[in-house]
Parts: structure tokens; C-alpha cells; sequence
């Protein structure tokens, strides 16, 4: 098992630094999703896919369950690859039909917290003697270029990850995607659909309050991180579905006035009591909003299928 690191604590530090600053100043303020997911964070959100709530992962993993053995045929891929692959649990049953159809041979995730990575990496090299596993701490939106170029891949993007993208990040990050890859290797492709929004805020709001505290984690980021005083106990978790962009918005309501400093950024921030801080987009998609988006950026899509419920989709698509 081998697991290169192409992020350093230092460039964490110094892009959650112009992160933090970029977004704790601007008119409306927001922090990108990825500062969520240090050790205790990557741990939360294990826990949110196995609530009553939080569907994705279950429906997911019932069309992954379903067709894995379509995808293994299909793209008779050598090499998976999994971005933003966490702990990578729902890609064993990819792992299990590619091995099955007698061709696979290296398994690469790449993850921006390390944690989840490494214990993913070290469980599946246990579990899969002859599967040489590859780590890659990294950025899926920097790092693309670091994939290895070993023969007939099959990329992974699952749990709707790239929902937490805008569109126009989603288009860079796609046409990104497509550049590291040669003609004729594989997309796999994980979103969640536009269904009734009860349901939706329920998987982003459920009664435990483990995604208030998720989102509240990023708070302790900062604290720690960057000598920041946020009280976290003051922010109220909010899920917010937008219905003209169809996305579910997290944010971070201040319950009071309140004055935050970040000593090792010299910055001090005022919060109004009311005010909301956006944490995260999970955008829900359509299938002719997907096929554009694939095809936008070189993706052919050749295959889309479905959990038993319609609430979740897996795509498969071609590179051009
Ligand atoms: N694929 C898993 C985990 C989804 S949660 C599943 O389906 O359950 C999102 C994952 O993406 C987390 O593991 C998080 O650490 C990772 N992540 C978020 N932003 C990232 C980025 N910019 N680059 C790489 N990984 C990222
Ligand atoms: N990719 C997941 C999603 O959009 C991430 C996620 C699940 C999440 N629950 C969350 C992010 C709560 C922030 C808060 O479903």
C-alpha cells in the first residue's frame, strides 16, 4: 500500500487561512464545504449515513448493489479510481465485480482528510490481497493531474459530492476530469434527485442533530486552526432548500450579536443576530441537467440507473 500526500498541513493552513478570510469578510458570508471534514468531522459524517434520515447512502448503495456487475461488464476497468472516497465503504461492491470479472488491479481513492483515508486504505489492502491500493491525499478540484495514468480506468464520484459544487465549479471541475483522462475510460458518477422537500430537509436537519453538529464542526476548525473564539453553541443549524436552484443550503444562524476574532489571521468578525453564515450547497439533480452537464464538459453518458425508489442516481458515462 502506498499513500502520497500532494497536501501538506502547511498548504491546508494557508488555504483555510485565504478561505476563511475570503469568506468571514464578504457581504454575505460563507466557508467551503471541504474545512468540514477534519478527524472528528470525517467521523460525523459516518454516522449521518446511517441515519433514518439521510437516504443517500442507502439509496446509493441499493443501485450500486444492483448494478455493479453491469459497471464491471461494461467498462471492464483495470484501475478504480474514487474521489472524495471517504471511507470508501459503499466502493466494495464496485471492488467485488471488477475483481469478479478477473481484471482489476489497482484501487486509487483520493481524499482531502487524511484520517478517513488512511483507515479506508488500510482496511481494503487487508480485505483485498492482490489489489494494489494507491492513496492520494489531495483536492479533487487541485489535484486531478496527480491520478496515476494506469490502463482503463473507471473514476468514481460518489454520496452526490459533486452536488457540493456550484455549477460553474462543477463545469471546472468536470472539464478538469476529462483532461486527465483518455478517450474511452469511465465516469461513475453518484447524485441525489429532486424529490419533495420534506424529505430533503429531513436528511440535512434530522432529529439526533448530528448534521447540526457536523456543520458546527467547521466552527472548531476554525477555532483551532486559526485561533478563532466562535462559539459554536451560539449558531443555530439551519437547511434551507432552494427551489429555484434546487439545492439544499446549510448554514450557520448567529443567535445573538456577536464579535468573533481570528488572532492568526488579525481578523475580527462581527455577527448580527440573525445572521447566516452558508456552509454548504448539496445541489439535487435531474437526468437532462446531468446528461448537459457530462456532455458540456466531453462525458458521454451511456448509462443511468436508479435505486427502487427513484431517489438517487448513478451515471456512467464515456469520455470523448
Ligand atoms: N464518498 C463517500 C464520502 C462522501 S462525503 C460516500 O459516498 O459516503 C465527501 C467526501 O469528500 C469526504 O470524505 C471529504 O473528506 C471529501 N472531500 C470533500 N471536499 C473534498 C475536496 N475538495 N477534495 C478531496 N476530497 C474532498
Ligand atoms: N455529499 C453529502 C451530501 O451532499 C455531504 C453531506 C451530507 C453534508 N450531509 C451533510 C454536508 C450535512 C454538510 C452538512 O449529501
Amino acid at each position: 500500500m502506498r499513500i502520497d500526500i500532494e497536501l501538506t498541513d502547511a498548504d491546508q493552513q494557508h488555504a483555510l487561512r485565504a478561505d476563511a478570510r475570503a469568506g468571514l469578510t464578504a457581504e454575505a458570508k460563507w466557508l467551503p464545504p471541504k474545512w468540514f471534514y477534519d478527524k472528528y468531522g470525517s467521523e460525523l459524517f459516518e454516522r449521518i449515513t446511517t441515519l433514518p434520515e439521510y437516504y443517500p447512502t442507502r439509496a446509493e448503495r441499493a443501485a450500486l448493489a444492483a448494478h455493479a456487475t453491469d459497471i464491471a461488464t461494461v467498462t471492464g476497468a483495470r484501475t478504480l479510481v474514487e474521489l472524495g472516497s471517504g471511507s470508501s465503504e459503499k466502493t466494495r461492491l464496485l471492488l467485488d465485480a471488477l475483481h469478479q470479472r478477473g481484471h482489476l488491479d489497482r484501487f486509487v481513492p483520493l481524499d482531502v482528510s487524511e484520517s478517513a483515508l488512511r483507515d479506508a486504505a488500510t482496511a481494503l489492502d487487508r480485505d483485498y490481497p492482490g489489489l494494489t491500493v494507491h492513496g492520494i491525499v489531495g483536492d479533487f478540484t487541485r489535484h486531478l493531474d496527480r491520478i496515476p495514468t494506469s490502463a482503463d480506468r473507471l473514476v468514481a464520484f460518489l454520496g452526490g459530492t459533486i452536488g457540493n459544487l456550484v455549477p460553474t465549479e462543477r463545469a471546472a471541475f468536470l472539464a478538469a476530469l476529462r483532461a486527465v483522462l483518455r478517450p474511452g475510460e469511465w465516469l461513475l458518477l453518484g447524485t441525489d434527485l429532486v424529490k419533495d422537500p420534506a424529505t430533503l430537509v429531513a436528511a440535512y436537519d434530522d432529529a439526533q442533530g448530528v448534521t447540526a453538529e457536523f456543520n458546527r464542526n467547521v466552527l472548531h476548525v476554525l477555532n483551532r486552526q486559526l485561533g478563532g473564539d466562535f462559539d459554536p453553541a451560539a449558531f443555530r443549524h439551519v437547511a434551507h432548500w432552494d427551489v429555484e436552484r434546487e439545492w439544499i443550503e446549510m448554514r450557520l444562524l448567529a443567535e445573538r450579536d456577536m464579535t468573533v476574532h481570528l488572532a492568526d489571521l488579525d481578523l475580527v468578525v462581527p455577527f448580527a443576530a440573525g445572521e447566516q453564515l452558508r456552509t454548504e450547497v448539496s445541489a439535487k439533480f435531474r437526468r437532462p441537467g446531468v446528461t448537459a452537464e457530462l456532455a458540456a464538459a466531453g462525458f458521454e453518458l451511456t448509462h443511468w440507473w436508479t435505486d427502487p425508489a427513484d431517489r438517487f442516481a448513478i451515471s456512467l458515462a464515456r469520455s470523448r
